[in-house]
């Protein structure tokens, strides 16, 4: 056994709905390992959890994985809603490329959690700031060649004390490969990487997990 096999067997299952969009995710599209996959997908729901966010905005759906992933979180607090919390609880997701549609949707729709989701497509960057909703959380995983200006538009929705997961900070370890020096999407992470860093705006951590996940709490 591996340590990565160790690690999935000692974690919650991803359930058979989330193993099969997986499996689909990796046949029927070209970049299927942009999914994020059973170790990452539990992260996040996990962390959903913690946070205990109302409003989540995702940028970059793609097949949904990610998005049915923190769904279920959302789930799960409504069944233990404190005083005080609405039990309406959302995740706002944007995929820029329509043709995932026909792909995405009928996975959404089709899930126990389809209730928690709004699926859009549209570009995130003028979209999101459009719905007028104050974020508590955001998972930012779209192109990486503008991560920076993506992550601005995110901080000017989130509310203060919220957080945001960058997903894909160490891009394969090309961040430290000077090989790839000249990689617009590794540019476009290591300017992200260096100037929250420095952003006094913010507190980051990167968790060494998958390909790099940079959770960041707006102070
Ligand atoms: C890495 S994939 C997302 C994977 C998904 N979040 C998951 O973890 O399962 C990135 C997706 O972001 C989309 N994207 C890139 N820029 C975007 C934008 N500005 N608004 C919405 N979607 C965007 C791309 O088309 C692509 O499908």
């Amino acid at each position: 056994m591996t340590l990565d096999e160790y690690i999935l067997s000692h974690s919650e299952p991803e359930g058979d709905y989330l193993h099969q969009l997986w499996r689909a995710t990796n046949i029927h599209t070209i970049h299927g390992r942009m999914a994020s996959g059973h170790l990452q997908g539990r992260l996040l729901k996990m962390f959903v959890e913690m946070i205990r966010p109302q409003h989540i905005l995702e940028v970059g759906t793609f097949s949904g994985y990610s998005a049915i992933c923190m769904a279920e979180g959302l789930k799960e607090l409504s069944k233990d809603t404190t005083a005080g919390e609405q039990p309406t609880r959302k995740l706002y997701t944007f995929e820029i490329n329509d043709e995932m549609e026909d792909f995405t949707r009928p996975w959404i729709d089709g899930s126990d959690v389809a209730d928690y989701i709004d699926f859009r497509i549209g570009d995130a960057m003028t979209l999101a700031p459009q719905l007028g909703i104050s974020f508590d959380m955001a998972f930012v995983d779209g192109d990486k060649r503008t991560y920076r200006d993506c992550y601005e538009m995110v901080l000017k929705i989130l509310r203060p004390g919220g957080f945001i997961l960058a997903d894909n900070t160490l891009w394969d370890g090309h961040v430290v490969d000077p090989a790839y020096d000249k990689d617009k999407q590794t540019h476009g992470i290591e300017d992200f990487n260096d100037f929250i860093a420095r952003d006094p705006r913010v507190e980051q951590v990167i968790l060494p997990v998958r390909d790099g996940l940079t959770l960041i709490r707006k102070r």
